[in-house]
Protein backbone atom coordinates (compact mmCIF):
# COMPACT_ATOMS: atom_id res chain seq x y z
CA UNK A 1 0.00 0.00 0.00
CA UNK A 2 3.06 2.16 1.11
CA UNK A 3 4.93 1.16 -2.28
CA UNK A 4 2.27 1.94 -4.32
CA UNK A 5 1.33 5.41 -2.91
CA UNK A 6 5.19 6.35 -3.40
CA UNK A 7 5.09 5.25 -7.18
CA UNK A 8 1.80 7.53 -7.03
CA UNK A 9 3.72 10.17 -5.88
CA UNK A 10 6.28 9.79 -8.09
CA UNK A 11 4.30 9.41 -11.42
CA UNK A 12 2.48 12.32 -10.34
CA UNK A 13 5.97 14.61 -10.17
CA UNK A 14 6.87 13.08 -13.64
CA UNK A 15 3.96 13.98 -15.34
CA UNK A 16 4.14 18.07 -13.62
CA UNK A 17 7.64 17.74 -14.45
CA UNK A 18 6.68 16.83 -18.50
CA UNK A 19 3.95 18.85 -18.60
CA UNK A 20 6.24 22.10 -17.63
CA UNK A 21 9.19 21.28 -19.90
CA UNK A 22 6.55 20.50 -23.32
CA UNK A 23 4.54 23.18 -21.84
CA UNK A 24 7.12 26.23 -21.72
CA UNK A 25 7.92 26.88 -25.37
CA UNK A 26 4.22 26.78 -26.03
CA UNK A 27 3.93 29.73 -23.24
CA UNK A 28 6.75 31.40 -24.17
CA UNK A 29 5.59 31.96 -28.00
CA UNK A 30 2.00 32.85 -26.81
CA UNK A 31 3.95 35.84 -24.84
CA UNK A 32 6.59 36.78 -27.35
CA UNK A 33 4.85 37.15 -30.71
CA UNK A 34 1.20 37.44 -31.10
CA UNK A 35 -0.57 34.55 -33.76
CA UNK A 36 -0.34 35.15 -37.40
CA UNK A 37 -3.92 35.12 -37.58
CA UNK A 38 -4.08 37.08 -34.57
CA UNK A 39 -1.80 39.98 -36.66
CA UNK A 40 -3.82 39.24 -39.53
CA UNK A 41 -7.27 39.89 -38.01
CA UNK A 42 -5.76 43.51 -37.03
CA UNK A 43 -4.74 43.86 -40.65
CA UNK A 44 -7.85 42.93 -42.08
CA UNK A 45 -9.85 44.97 -39.09
CA UNK A 46 -8.01 48.40 -40.12
CA UNK A 47 -8.53 47.64 -43.47
CA UNK A 48 -12.33 46.92 -43.22
CA UNK A 49 -12.58 50.38 -41.25
CA UNK A 50 -10.52 52.19 -44.32
CA UNK A 51 -12.86 51.41 -46.60
CA UNK A 52 -15.73 51.92 -44.57
CA UNK A 53 -14.69 55.45 -43.60
CA UNK A 54 -13.17 56.64 -46.71
CA UNK A 55 -16.56 55.60 -48.57
CA UNK A 56 -18.05 57.92 -45.98
CA UNK A 57 -15.81 60.62 -45.98
CA UNK A 58 -15.80 60.86 -49.93
CA UNK A 59 -19.11 62.80 -50.48
CA UNK A 60 -18.71 65.37 -47.36
CA UNK A 61 -15.51 66.72 -48.73
CA UNK A 62 -17.34 67.90 -51.48
CA UNK A 63 -18.88 70.53 -49.30
CA UNK A 64 -17.39 73.24 -47.97
CA UNK A 65 -19.26 72.73 -44.69
CA UNK A 66 -18.39 69.39 -43.92
CA UNK A 67 -15.37 69.90 -42.19
CA UNK A 68 -16.55 68.62 -38.62
CA UNK A 69 -18.67 65.90 -39.70
CA UNK A 70 -15.44 64.49 -42.15
CA UNK A 71 -13.21 64.77 -38.81
CA UNK A 72 -14.29 62.20 -36.80
CA UNK A 73 -14.07 59.51 -39.47
CA UNK A 74 -10.59 60.52 -40.47
CA UNK A 75 -9.61 59.90 -36.90
CA UNK A 76 -10.63 56.61 -36.99
CA UNK A 77 -8.68 55.83 -39.92
CA UNK A 78 -5.60 57.00 -38.30
CA UNK A 79 -5.99 54.97 -34.94
CA UNK A 80 -6.53 51.84 -37.77
CA UNK A 81 -3.28 52.82 -39.80
CA UNK A 82 -1.70 52.93 -36.14
CA UNK A 83 -3.12 49.54 -35.28
CA UNK A 84 -1.88 47.95 -38.62
CA UNK A 85 1.44 49.26 -38.46
CA UNK A 86 2.78 47.06 -35.32
CA UNK A 87 1.33 43.99 -37.38
CA UNK A 88 2.38 41.52 -40.31
CA UNK A 89 0.26 40.68 -43.02
CA UNK A 90 0.16 36.63 -43.40
CA UNK A 91 2.15 37.01 -46.63
CA UNK A 92 5.51 38.40 -44.95
CA UNK A 93 5.22 35.97 -41.97
CA UNK A 94 5.55 33.09 -44.97
CA UNK A 95 8.25 34.48 -46.45
CA UNK A 96 11.72 31.67 -45.94
CA UNK A 97 14.30 33.76 -46.28
CA UNK A 98 14.81 35.61 -43.44
CA UNK A 99 16.62 38.49 -44.65
CA UNK A 100 13.82 39.25 -47.15
CA UNK A 101 11.19 38.57 -44.52
CA UNK A 102 12.80 41.36 -42.68
CA UNK A 103 13.25 43.69 -45.17
CA UNK A 104 9.43 42.69 -45.83
CA UNK A 105 8.20 43.84 -42.80
CA UNK A 106 10.28 47.24 -42.73
CA UNK A 107 8.25 48.05 -46.19
CA UNK A 108 5.17 47.49 -44.30
CA UNK A 109 5.69 49.29 -41.56
CA UNK A 110 7.00 52.04 -43.77
CA UNK A 111 3.68 52.19 -46.24
CA UNK A 112 1.82 52.31 -42.64
CA UNK A 113 4.25 55.37 -41.64
CA UNK A 114 3.17 56.84 -45.60
CA UNK A 115 -0.66 56.35 -45.10
CA UNK A 116 -0.63 57.54 -41.60
CA UNK A 117 1.39 60.76 -43.07
CA UNK A 118 -1.03 61.42 -45.96
CA UNK A 119 -4.04 60.69 -43.14
CA UNK A 120 -2.65 63.39 -40.80
CA UNK A 121 -1.88 65.72 -43.72
CA UNK A 122 -5.80 64.89 -45.10
CA UNK A 123 -6.70 66.16 -41.06
CA UNK A 124 -4.60 69.24 -40.87
CA UNK A 125 -6.57 70.40 -44.00
CA UNK A 126 -9.92 69.82 -42.99
CA UNK A 127 -9.31 71.58 -39.39
CA UNK A 128 -8.33 74.27 -41.71
CA UNK A 129 -11.52 74.18 -43.74
CA UNK A 130 -9.21 73.42 -46.83
CA UNK A 131 -11.60 71.13 -48.71
CA UNK A 132 -9.79 71.26 -51.97
CA UNK A 133 -6.34 70.46 -50.12
CA UNK A 134 -8.03 68.14 -48.17
CA UNK A 135 -9.11 65.91 -51.50
CA UNK A 136 -5.69 66.35 -52.85
CA UNK A 137 -4.67 63.58 -49.58
CA UNK A 138 -7.58 61.98 -49.79
CA UNK A 139 -7.08 61.21 -53.62
CA UNK A 140 -3.07 60.26 -52.65
CA UNK A 141 -4.34 57.56 -50.22
CA UNK A 142 -6.41 55.73 -52.58
CA UNK A 143 -3.46 55.63 -54.72
CA UNK A 144 -1.81 53.81 -52.19
CA UNK A 145 -3.92 50.78 -51.93
CA UNK A 146 -3.26 48.90 -54.96
CA UNK A 147 0.61 49.20 -55.16
CA UNK A 148 -0.11 47.73 -51.01
CA UNK A 149 -2.04 45.12 -52.18
CA UNK A 150 -0.31 43.79 -54.96
CA UNK A 151 3.00 43.66 -52.85
CA UNK A 152 1.16 42.44 -49.16
CA UNK A 153 -1.92 41.11 -49.75
CA UNK A 154 -2.73 37.88 -50.61
CA UNK A 155 -5.12 36.77 -53.53
CA UNK A 156 -8.68 36.27 -52.98
C1 LIG B 1 -6.93 53.61 -49.14
C2 LIG B 1 -6.14 52.62 -48.96
C3 LIG B 1 -6.57 51.21 -48.65
C4 LIG B 1 -7.82 50.68 -48.50
C5 LIG B 1 -9.17 51.37 -48.59
C6 LIG B 1 -7.66 49.26 -48.21
C7 LIG B 1 -8.68 48.35 -48.04
C8 LIG B 1 -8.54 47.00 -47.81
C9 LIG B 1 -9.60 46.05 -47.72
C10 LIG B 1 -11.08 46.34 -47.86
C11 LIG B 1 -9.04 44.83 -47.47
C12 LIG B 1 -9.77 43.49 -47.29
C13 LIG B 1 -10.00 43.25 -45.83
C14 LIG B 1 -10.78 41.97 -45.59
O1 LIG B 1 -10.31 40.89 -45.96
O2 LIG B 1 -11.87 42.05 -44.98
C15 LIG B 1 -7.62 45.02 -47.39
C16 LIG B 1 -6.72 44.03 -47.08
C17 LIG B 1 -5.37 44.22 -46.96
N1 LIG B 1 -4.68 45.40 -47.18
FE1 LIG B 1 -5.49 47.20 -47.66
N2 LIG B 1 -6.32 48.98 -48.17
C18 LIG B 1 -5.64 50.13 -48.45
C19 LIG B 1 -4.28 50.30 -48.52
C20 LIG B 1 -3.36 49.33 -48.18
C21 LIG B 1 -1.93 49.51 -48.18
C22 LIG B 1 -1.21 50.81 -48.56
C23 LIG B 1 -1.38 48.33 -47.75
C24 LIG B 1 0.03 47.93 -47.55
C25 LIG B 1 1.07 48.68 -47.73
C26 LIG B 1 -2.46 47.41 -47.51
C27 LIG B 1 -2.31 46.09 -47.07
C28 LIG B 1 -3.34 45.18 -46.94
C29 LIG B 1 -3.16 43.79 -46.53
C30 LIG B 1 -1.86 43.11 -46.13
C31 LIG B 1 -4.43 43.20 -46.54
C32 LIG B 1 -4.75 41.73 -46.16
C33 LIG B 1 -5.34 41.67 -44.78
C34 LIG B 1 -6.27 40.48 -44.64
O3 LIG B 1 -7.16 40.27 -45.46
O4 LIG B 1 -6.14 39.75 -43.68
N3 LIG B 1 -3.65 48.05 -47.78
N4 LIG B 1 -7.35 46.35 -47.60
Amino acid sequence: MLASASALRRGLIAGLFAACVCGAPLALSMVSAPSTSAAEETIEKAMDTMKKNARALKPLLQEKDKAAEALPLVVEIEHAILAAKGATPDLVNEIQDEKKKAEEKIAFRRAMIEMLGETLKLEDALIEGKMDKAKEHYEKLGKMQKPGHDRFKKDD
